[in-house]
């Protein structure tokens, strides 16, 4: 076979065997945005044509389902019950970004039949396979649950804003996932800054200490500065880049998510995502 045409099927196989990045937006403290970014970059990507599977992966506290306005009766847990099949549970949102609630059912896998796991590990890979990008919006701090999805993740995304105790919390959770080896790749979100150079001089304040202590580089994904707007669009139920589309706040998460589609995908190994989340619970 000549070596043109070789290089050509590999690159075509390649192409078909990629499967979905996996971007993971974590915080240490609570109520930093995480959601909302997760949401809005999900419905960014999809509208750049990516395919886009959004998860819900915060336990019990959950709030994806009321910004992207969705009923989220159903979950995982369902279809670990066998209640509910993954397609069931799926809500096709917003600029066709697929939603899933994942709560706490991946943790009851551990009751499950070794022939029932892995029908549903396979289920959730297929995901993987048909999707370009998964973005995970996970609870906050560092629990086991948190950490899984990270470090199974291709690329963590911290979020904090500048307020001290959530500057001091993303940097644990930095430290954290440093400290468990994470393969993958990090960067800081600074939300509801006063100004761009405000979240600028606290994205340098966390990236600068990463890299002295951990030796661990912290890359920039954006910053966001506090906005009306976006509150508005939470009473609203709706995505703000859907509801205020030439607010700056919105031309922020753009750039931002431009930005975070750009980063290479680290650490691809052979195992699927849910493969690596699920075989941190056991
Ligand atoms: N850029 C912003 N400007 C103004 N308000 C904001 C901004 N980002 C977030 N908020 C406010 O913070 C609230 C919490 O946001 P969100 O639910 O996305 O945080 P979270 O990190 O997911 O919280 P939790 O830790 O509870 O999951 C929003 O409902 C909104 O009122
Ligand atoms: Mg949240």
């Amino acid at each position: 076979m000549n070596r043109t045409y070789t290089k050509h099927l590999q690159r075509m196989m390649d192409e078909t065997s990629r499967q979905a990045d996996v971007i993971a937006v974590t915080s240490g403290k609570g109520g930093v945005g995480k959601t909302n970014i997760a949401g809005n970059l999900a419905i960014c990507l999809a509208a750049a044509g990516k395919k886009v599977v959004l998860m819900d992966a915060d336990l019990g506290l959950g709030n994806l389902d009321v910004i992207m306005n969705i009923n989220s009766r159903y979950n995982i847990s369902h279809v670990v019950s066998g209640q509910k099949t993954l397609d069931q549970i799926t809500h096709i949102g917003p600029a066709g970004v697929e939603i899933i609630c994942g709560g706490s059912g991946l943790e009851e896998l551990a009751n499950l039949s070794q022939f029932q796991r892995k029908h549903l590990i396979d289920e959730l890979n297929a995901l993987q396979d048909r999707a370009d990008m998964i973005v995970i919006d996970t609870g906050a701090g560092i629990n086991a649950s948190v950490l899984g999805f990270c470090k199974a993740s291709h690329h963590t995304v911290v979020v904090t804003t500048p307020e001290p105790t959530a500057m001091t919390d993303a940097y644990a959770v930095i430290k954290v996932l440093v400290g468990k080896n994470y393969e993958g790749r990090i960067s800081l979100i600074v939300n509801m800054a006063d100004s761009v150079a405000e979240g600028k001089k606290i994205y340098r304040q966390i990236a600068d200490v990463a890299q002295r202590f951990l030796d661990f580089p912290v890359y920039e994904a954006g910053i966001l500065c506090r906005d009306e707007r976006l509150i508005s669009a939470v009473k609203s139920r709706e995505p703000v880049v859907l509801a205020y589309p030439r607010a700056k706040i919105t031309t922020s998460l753009v750039a931002m998510t431009a930005r975070l589609a750009r980063g290479p995908a680290a650490g691809r190994g052979p195992e699927g995502f849910f493969q690596k989340v699920v075989n941190w619970f056991f």
